[in-house]
């Protein structure tokens, strides 16, 4: 079928109290905006039309990324009437999907199969309707006493006998044809708001005889966001949706509660995830890997047979297989490691490689160094990186040792097998095979804590 798409959001989001617009709020770190577009893709339209106005600027810009959206602004927020009559001038010929932008819950699947049966039943306007009582300030299902659809009023203007009556609430996707777009212009201004709703065109249609249907169709699926209490429990919808995908591919998740997924986040199989961890953004996790709790990891690669200790931070960077990183270290962006490497207690790395086998094992700073394999970082080890204006690089070759407390000032390059001796500030390249020793030599003064004691004394 050629259909196009609409998705509504321009609104202000009044109830959400935020200077950001409503649909740029976040459900497991993506806009509720882009939960809905993801939704929609899949469909292929021949067009998708996003009305915006609220922050419009930092809508498009956030959106950037999805190149084959048009915006539409509304430049006055007269209602949804009005925000899919500005978006009308936009489209191409044929049917039109229309969606409101807060509501990331809804899939594609339920959208094919409303497509589908909306062709099937050569329906003029077919829309989405759920049941749950606990829920208040949708749209209600007005029927006649045939049960066909006879409109829709919203929440605030019902009244008690119709609130009563009537228990299907409006989930705000709609597929209308021509011939009931047309009758977007008979939309009346509502007197109590001062919109024009979109609702009231399922009653023009009925009243016109149009072949009007609603599709019954799971809350988990179509519950809006108005405030933050709602974004917080459609979010957990879709984390609960999330971590049971990935439960039943083989992840074991100690405390499936406890645990955030990003929708775009990957997890191998028989890895297992502890409490309180985040998997945020792209991060891809290979099999058999164990995320202890308190870990953080964003944007990042980690391979197979990965054990991530307690409290750990990893932003955008990749980690070989058979790695052992943490407890408390903090992998900055770029930190790519190869195979068996371990970074351990209180290291930090940012931009830097290390080769397969190496261990920094306590409480070191690697910095734009490129550290070859099985290398030694001794506890305490810092690359000097920074001179206070720009940034140098230390490249430390295959199975070097660095003793504890080393300090590497870059640019820097210690050869193949070389040692440095603990407590060495080393300035200069070290040839490969070579000691590097750069501390004062120990002496040690016999008997002298008892003459300075007998000094104090007397
Ligand atoms: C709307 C429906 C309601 C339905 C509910 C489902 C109307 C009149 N009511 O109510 O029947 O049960 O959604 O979630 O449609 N928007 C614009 N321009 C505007 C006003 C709103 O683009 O001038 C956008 C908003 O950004 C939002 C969507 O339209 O994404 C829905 O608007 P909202 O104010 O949230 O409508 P509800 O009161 O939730
Ligand atoms: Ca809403």
């Amino acid at each position: 079928m050629n259909f196009n798409v609409v998705v509504l959001a321009a609104g202000r989001g009044k109830r959400m109290r935020s200077k950001t617009p409503k649909i740029l709020h976040e459900a497991l770190g993506m806009p509720m905006l882009q939960h809905v577009i993801n939704a929609v893709k899949p469909l292929n339209p021949a067009k998708t039309v996003v009305v915006i106005g609220n922050g419009a600027e930092s809508v498009k810009q956030r959106m950037a990324v999805e190149g084959h959206l048009s915006f539409v602004v509304q430049r006055q927020l007269l209602g949804t009437g009005d925000a899919l009559s500005v978006a009308r001038k936009e489209l191409k010929k044929g049917a039109i999907l229309v969606l409101n932008g807060d509501c990331p819950l809804i899939t594609t699947k339920t959208l094919r199969t409303l497509i589908q049966k909306h062709k099937r039943s050569r329906n003029a306007l077919s829309f989405l309707v759920f049941r749950d009582s606990s829920q208040a300030g949708y749209g209600r299902i007005l029927r006649d006493e045939n049960g066909w659809v006879a409109g829709i009023v919203e929440d605030k203007h019902a009244t008690p006998e119709q609130k009563a009556k009537f228990q299907e609430l409006n989930g705000g996707v709609y597929i209308l044809e021509a011939e009931v777009l047309k009758h977007l212009e008979s939309i009346k201004r509502n007197r109590t708001s001062g919109e024009y709703y979109l609702t009231d065109i399922i009653g023009i249609a009925a009243r016109n005889r149009k072949k009007v249907e609603a599709y019954l169709c799971s809350p988990e699926e179509i519950r809006g966001v108005n405030n933050r209490e709602e974004l917080f429990e459609v979010a957990d919808i879709l984390r609960k949706r999330i971590v049971k995908k990935w439960m039943s591919r083989g992840v074991t998740f100690i405390n499936p509660d406890a645990s955030f997924v990003s929708p775009m986040a990957h997890i191998g199989q028989d890895t297992i995830i502890y409490p309180n961890t985040y998997l945020e953004g792209a991060t891809k996790i290979g099999d058999n890997c164990i995320i202890f709790p308190g870990t953080r990891i964003n944007d990042s690669v980690i391979g197979n047979d990965v054990t991530i200790k307690d409290n750990t931070l990893i932003e955008q960077s990749r980690i070989g297989s058979g790695s052992s990183i943490g407890p408390f270290a903090h992998l900055r962006p770029h930190t790519v490691t190869g195979r068996g490497v371990k970074i351990g207690n209180f290291v930090e790395t940012k931009k830097s490689t290390l080769g397969d086998g190496t261990k920094a094992s306590h409480l070191s700073y690697i910095g734009d160094a490129v550290i070859s394999r099985n290398v030694n970082i001794g506890a305490g080890t810092i690359t000097c990186n920074y001179d206070g204006k720009n940034k140098f690089k230390t490249v430390v070759e295959s199975g070097v040792f660095i003793g504890s407390d080393s300090q590497l000032v870059a640019p820097v390059r210690i050869g193949k097998g070389a040692y440095v001796a603990a407590g060495s500030t080393v300035t200069k390249d070290v040839p490969a095979g070579s000691l590097a020793i750069t501390r004062v030599k120990q002496q040690n003064l016999t008997g002298w804590v008892k003459k300075k004691k007998s000094r104090v004394k007397s």
